[in-house]
């Protein structure tokens, strides 16, 4: 493809128009987003008011005159559209992670008599974690995981609830959230879905699927800054049913009464726990904003072509150099990042860094690039490449100094 065929591809996309909403720096190609997203535009001026104004100013008087009390409601009815659930069905609070623990303790109690706690070998690492010591500490339940093929015919009458990532982080492919949640269903088991690979990259529709509850991520392609709150999601039929075991002053029905007992706050809120971390909220907010007026069927329809354009073109110009793409090629089936398997994956990662094209490395052989609707161009993805096949046929990665590893990889 011709800089002049890629430009024309992003003269026509729709979409072009968002990508003014973001901080890129100059010459760097960010195939990143799925791990930690580029920064709104919007989110400097939001954070200095919210510090200089709202809490230098205002001080505590913020919380109810710049409504903070109300951000992690807020916020969750504003991520409600991009995954298909009603605005009081969502809420943002604290990690992924401590959102696992919060449904899985709530959730597994309801069904003691079921000692499954099913997911898949594979899963990643934070949600088999979670589980195991979930599992530890509720009676009578265990933690099970099979091969993601092997899941539908794991389910059965002793299985509690079934813990699945929709996107994986890894290979990129994509459960179908609907027909596991319903084979799920039918045998009486609930479905928790990890979406962190999959809100504001993926169309979702929660309630049409039946989902029951869910996690996700504020970091990644919410784009709500480094660290950013999770968000969770309860339907609404079963949000009185779930008691918590992570209790917390923020998630009592009257947290300004102070009394020792504790009653459980209607609905979702239910789910918070202590204070939010209000500028690391606004970042966030500032984040889903970026989304305003985007239609998740846009956002999808990108994704597929730079995809698409991305995998032709590493067949084209990277052949014979020992790429082994893992995402499945069918979009039904992936995410919106795609991934190759590479014996030396993690130099190769090194030396597209040092060339301004930011991919990830994920242990111990894969080189994973994040397809971003909202910022990615196809130019982008024509230089990526290029810079890619130059790296493979000099074979400059083999320099010693890419293959120094940090702390974080
Ligand atoms: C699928 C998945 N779940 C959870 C997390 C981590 O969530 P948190 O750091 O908010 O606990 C990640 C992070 O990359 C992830 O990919």
């Amino acid at each position: 493809m011709t800089r002049e065929e890629a430009e024309a591809l992003d003269a026509a996309d729709p979409l072009r128009p968002c990508r003014d909403r973001f901080v890129l720096p100059d010459g760097l190609i960010y195939l990143d987003g799925n791990s930690l997203g580029a920064m709104p535009k919007a989110a400097l001026a939001r954070q200095r008011d919210a510090v200089a104004r709202e809490w230098g100013a205002s001080l505590i008087r913020s919380w109810n005159d710049h409504d903070w009390i109300g951000a992690p409601q807020r916020i969750g009815a504003r991520i409600a559209p991009l995954i298909g659930a009603r605005p009081h069905e969502v809420i943002v609070a604290d990690s992924v992670s401590v959102n696992l623990f919060k449904l899985l303790t709530a959730a597994l109690a309801m069904s003691p008599d079921r000692p499954v706690l099913l997911s898949e070998r594979g899963n990643f690492h934070t949600d088999l974690h979670v589980a195991g010591g979930v599992a530890d500490i509720v009676p009578g339940i265990r933690l099970e995981t099979v091969a993601r093929e092997a899941i539908p015919d794991a389910l059965g009458a002793d299985t509690n609830l079934l813990l699945l990532t929709h996107v994986h982080y890894k290979s990129g492919a994509r459960f179908d959230m609907a027909s596991l949640t319903a084979r799920a269903s039918a045998a009486g088991a609930l479905t928790l879905w990890d979406l962190s690979h999959s809100v504001g990259a993926v169309p979702l529709n929660l309630n049409r699927d039946g989902v029951q509850l869910a996690v996700g991520c504020g970091y990644k392609y919410l784009n709500g800054g480094p660290g950013a709150p999770a968000f969770l999601y309860v339907a609404e039929h079963l949000q009185e049913r779930l008691l918590p075991y992570l209790r917390g002053w923020m998630g009592h029905a009257a947290p300004f009464a102070f009394t020792d007992d504790y009653v459980p706050a209607p609905g979702i809120s239910r789910f918070l726990v202590g204070t939010p971390p209000m500028l690391s909220l606004l970042a966030l907010e500032t984040g889903v904003e970026s989304f305003e007026g985007v239609d998740m069927a846009a956002v999808w329809t990108k994704s597929v072509a730079l995809f698409d354009l991305f995998a032709a073109l590493i067949d084209q110009r990277c052949a014979g150099h020992g790429l082994e793409c893992i995402t499945p090629r069918d979009p039904e089936q992936r995410g919106s990042h795609i991934s190759y398997r590479h014996p030396h994956a993690f130099e190769l990662c090194q030396a597209l860094i040092a060339a301004d094209v930011i991919g990830d490395f994920r242990a111990p052989d894969v080189i994973r690039f994040g397809l971003t609707p909202l910022y990615l161009g196809f130019d982008d993805i024509r230089r990526a490449v290029d810079r890619l096949a130059a790296i493979l046929e000099s074979g400059s990665w083999r320099d010693p100094k890419f293959s120094v590893r940090g702390k974080v990889t």
